[in-house]
């Protein structure tokens, strides 16, 4: 493959989840072009880059089949945005979770990029009707949310806008598959995404029995820590229903626990 094949993936923001996304492409033989908007700071993170890469491979854990300095080599950092963009088919926004900056960022950047390129923002807690409102063609856009640290925590939760085009979810699918996450689709926005909701809702009933006197709070760690937490390490909670637990051995009646919430 020549260097002209290797294709270009632009990285916005360059502090923790920039950085780690800019590993995972990487690894994955893509290569990234890192912007952000502190001058120098791109150059800082490539820097911290390549002290985690060495370290990395040698513990052993450095990912993909590139050595640390074959995937450092396919990294640049920028501080003019035009520069850091051109070439690139997908944009991975990693700047502060504020909708104001994001907005701003990427209808700096749909002026700047050509009509195919996928703009992808990692934000945590906004959805993308709300990222996107200030991009003309939202159907270029989703929401790609990694879990810290991404580098070791493989899920990804991609994140439509309503009027996200189905191949720029295939796209992005395979793009994370081809890196070693594990993607995962939701089918339309919700706030909290998949992942936070189930959060939530494990917390919301844990604290409930701490509070009404049931269990104590470190027991109930406990409930996770030693029992249901091993077991959803390794299947979830759907395939642990159909595989071993009926219904009445949960001691709870299914349809009367979703009237509860
Ligand atoms: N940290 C986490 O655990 C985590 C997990 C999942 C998703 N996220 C999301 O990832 C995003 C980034 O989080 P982080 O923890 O890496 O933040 P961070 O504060 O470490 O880094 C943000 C970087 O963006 C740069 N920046 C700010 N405004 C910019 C602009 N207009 N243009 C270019 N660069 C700009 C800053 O200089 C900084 O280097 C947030 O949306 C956050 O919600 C974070
Ligand atoms: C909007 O984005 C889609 C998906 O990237 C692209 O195929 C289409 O050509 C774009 N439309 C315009 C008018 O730019």
């Amino acid at each position: 493959m020549s260097a002209s094949d290797i294709k270009i993936i632009t990285v916005i923001g360059s502090g923790l989840i920039g950085r780690s996304w800019a590993m995972l492409f990487a690894s994955g033989g893509y290569r990234v072009k890192i912007y952000d908007n502190q001058p120098g700071q791109s150059a800082k993170a490539i820097t911290e880059i390549k002290k985690q890469l060495v370290e990395l491979e040698e513990a052993h854990m450095l990912r993909g089949e590139l050595t640390a300095m074959q995937q450092l080599a396919l990294l640049s950092g920028y501080d003019d945005l035009s520069q850091a963009l051109e070439g690139a088919f997908f944009v991975q926004e990693c700047v502060f979770e504020q909708l104001e900056v994001k907005q701003s960022v990427f209808h700096d950047i749909e002026r700047i990029v050509g009509k195919d390129v996928i703009l992808s923002s990692s934000t945590s807690c906004l959805v993308p009707s709300k990222v996107f409102s200030k991009v003309q063609n939202r159907s270029r856009c989703l929401v790609s949310h990694p879990v810290n640290p991404p580098y070791h925590v493989k899920l990804v939760e991609l994140v439509p806008h309503p009027d996200t085009a189905a191949t720029v979810m295939d796209t992005t699918h395979a793009l994370m598959t081809k890196v070693g996450q594990a993607p995962v689709l939701l089918k339309k926005e919700i706030d909290g995404f998949a992942l936070n909701r189930v959060q939530a809702a494990i917390i919301a009933e844990s604290w409930r029995l701490v509070q009404d006197g049931f269990i104590s709070v470190k027991d109930i760690d406990l409930v996770m820590s030693e029992g249901l937490g091993m077991r959803y390490a390794l299947i979830g909670p759907m395939e642990t229903m159909h595989l071993n637990a009926p219904k009445e051995e949960m001691g709870i009646k299914m349809s009367q626990r979703s009237q509860e919430f």
